[in-house]
């Protein structure tokens, strides 16, 4: 799975990406990773990316032909859904990563300010998602926030000792949230681990897990 992301902050990527399991998942070639520094593709003088909104009112707004740059520059290496993170998108779900994680590749689009100029909006975007009902102030935490999960979701990027199939929002949970983990020791603070949980009686701790689903 290829990941291309495009945004006027590259560095936001760093540390995220050179942890744990996604540098892992790198590393092993089961991702590929190509993070894009939109200000590069601007012909502006200045390197300038954003510009005051028409119609007046605050804030400005991301100017379209950097972006129209290197959306075509991302287009030719990566040819999967080209993908603005927007709070006025389509709200993203564990079905949504599991549809996606089954694509050979996506483009993301990384906003800032006030967001990007409607007209690369109504031409080169395929899909707009948010990641909940609140306002950030840029498109890079939803971008990890979307290459995380479907990530995960990725043949091998887990290992053995992890899984995403008994997840909360999985299949097997009926989409439900999951039931509570206990681990040694048996009593902690004088609150001990349910009984069943240490009976080894597997088919009750099965009932009693999904007793526990919300
Ligand atoms: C300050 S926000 C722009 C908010 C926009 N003016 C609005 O009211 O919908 C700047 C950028 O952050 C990103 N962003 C902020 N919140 C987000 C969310 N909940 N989901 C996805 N992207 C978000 C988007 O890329 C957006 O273009």
């Amino acid at each position: 799975m290829r990941f291309d992301i495009l945004t006027i902050f590259p560095r936001t990527f760093e540390s995220y990406l050179n942890e744990s399991i996604i540098k892992r998942a790198h590393k092993k070639k089961l991702i590929k990773i190509k993070i894009h520094d939109i200000r590069k593709f601007s012909k502006d003088k200045h390197k300038k990316v954003d510009d005051v909104p028409y119609g007046g009112g605050a804030g400005m707004v991301m100017t379209p032909q950097p972006l129209h740059d290197a959306i075509k520059y991302a287009r030719r290496y990566n040819k999967g859904p080209v993908i603005f993170l927007t709070p006025d998108g389509n709200t993203f779900t564990q079905i949504k990563a599991e549809k996606m994680a089954k694509k050979s590749g996506m483009i993301f689009i990384c906003g800032r300010y006030e967001g990007i100029d409607q007209r690369i909006r109504d031409t080169l975007i395929d899909e707009e998602i948010s990641i909940g009902n609140y306002v950030l102030t840029g498109g890079e935490l939803p971008a990890m926030v979307l290459l995380d999960s479907i990530s995960r979701l990725i043949p091998g990027v887990l290992g053995k000792e992890q899984s995403h199939e008994q997840d909360s929002f999985s299949k097997a949970l009926d989409r439900k949230k999951e039931y509570p983990h206990y681990t040694r020791p048996a009593e902690f603070k004088g609150m001990k681990v349910p009984k069943v949980l240490v009976s080894g009686h597997h088919k009750n701790i099965a009932a009693w897990r999904k007793s526990k689903l919300k």
